[in-house]
């Protein structure tokens, strides 16, 4: 057998397995989605928001990898949030987990056969940019996919046109009628002094960044960084989902040698339990709104 058709073997997001996923899932819920909503670390509480709750544990969604880190609930929940039929990912599949890059953006594609149309994506991150403040929301206004700088991108393989192009376009990866949405109703909900808009940068972890590191993405023109979040915004992009990404910035990523703060993930935890009813009233008033 040649090296590609093991990757296919491999590669559990393939159409038919999407496929089966979704009618899965069609037949055992009557809602029918048009938001999906990613929660990031420590950010599950927008699920409790949901009303007439169906919930899918990830180990009972056929194909569906299963959710290791702490913090993550892993499950799927169905429901309507402010009126609005929405899906949410209650825990995310990370990279540095060990899951492949097809694992990690599974469920978007699942998503995409589903009827989605708009893709809420949110995520823990350092804030790199001086001007940040810890408990702030950066809203995403583009991003640098260093993982795929380094040929780890979720695109890699052979292409299915059921799902998109070859070369997709990011230039456009984070809407931008989503994005002045966000920000018009962060200011609405008087929480528009802690919105910032910037650029994400995604490393795989699960080291936080050294000193160097953490310089060298600030030169790169990156605002906040963290773990997550590009690789199913790629993969949402190039079956045709819009994309809002918010990020709670929940420390400052360490450019001083003089410094003696670390940041570890216990603080990742504390600030985003602190910060996340913002981040989650954010959100309800933005799915209110679209
Ligand atoms: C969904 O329901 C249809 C009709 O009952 C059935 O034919 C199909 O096998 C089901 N699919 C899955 C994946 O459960
Ligand atoms: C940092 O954020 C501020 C406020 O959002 C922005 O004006 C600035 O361009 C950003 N970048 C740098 C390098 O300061």
């Amino acid at each position: 057998m040649d090296a590609l058709s093991c990757l296919s073997l491999l590669n559990r997001s393939s159409y038919d397995d999407c496929k089966k996923a979704a009618d899965w899932l069609r037949n055992r819920t009557k809602q029918r989605p048009r938001v999906a909503i990613i929660c990031g670390s420590g950010l599950g509480g927008l699920a409790d928001l949901i009303d007439d709750k169906t919930i899918f544990p990830y180990e009972d969604i056929p194909g569906f990898p299963t959710s290791t880190v702490a913090g993550h609930a892993g499950q799927l929940v169905f429901g309507t949030l402010q009126g609005q039929a929405c899906v949410c990912m209650q825990g995310r599949f990370h990279f540095y987990e060990g899951y492949s890059m097809q694992d990690v953006t599974y469920p978007v594609r699942i998503f995409f056969l589903l009827g989605v149309e708009i893709l809420i994506v949110t995520n823990a991150a350092g804030g790199l940019n001086g001007s940040y403040k810890v408990g702030d929301i950066m809203v995403i206004k583009d991003h640098i996919n260093l993982p795929g700088f380094s040929g780890q991108n979720p695109l890699v393989g052979k292409n299915d046109e059921r799902f998109g192009v070859r070369f997709p376009c990011t230039s456009d990866a984070y809407d931008r009628n989503l994005r002045s949405l966000a920000i018009q109703t962060a200011h609405a909900e008087k929480c528009g002094s802690i919105v910032q808009e910037g650029v994400y940068c995604m490393v795989v972890g699960p080291t936080f960044e050294t000193i160097a590191e953490c310089n060298l993405l600030k030169k790169l023109g990156a605002d906040a960084v963290g773990m997550s979040t590009v690789p199913e915004v790629v993969v949402a992009r190039h079956c045709g989902l819009r994309v809002l990404g918010l990020s709670l910035i929940t420390n400052k990523a360490v450019t001083d040698y003089d410094s003696n703060e670390k940041t570890n993930h216990e603080e990742v935890l504390a600030t985003t339990c602190l910060r996340a009813q913002d981040l989650q009233r954010l959100v309800r008033h933005i799915v209110m709104k679209i």
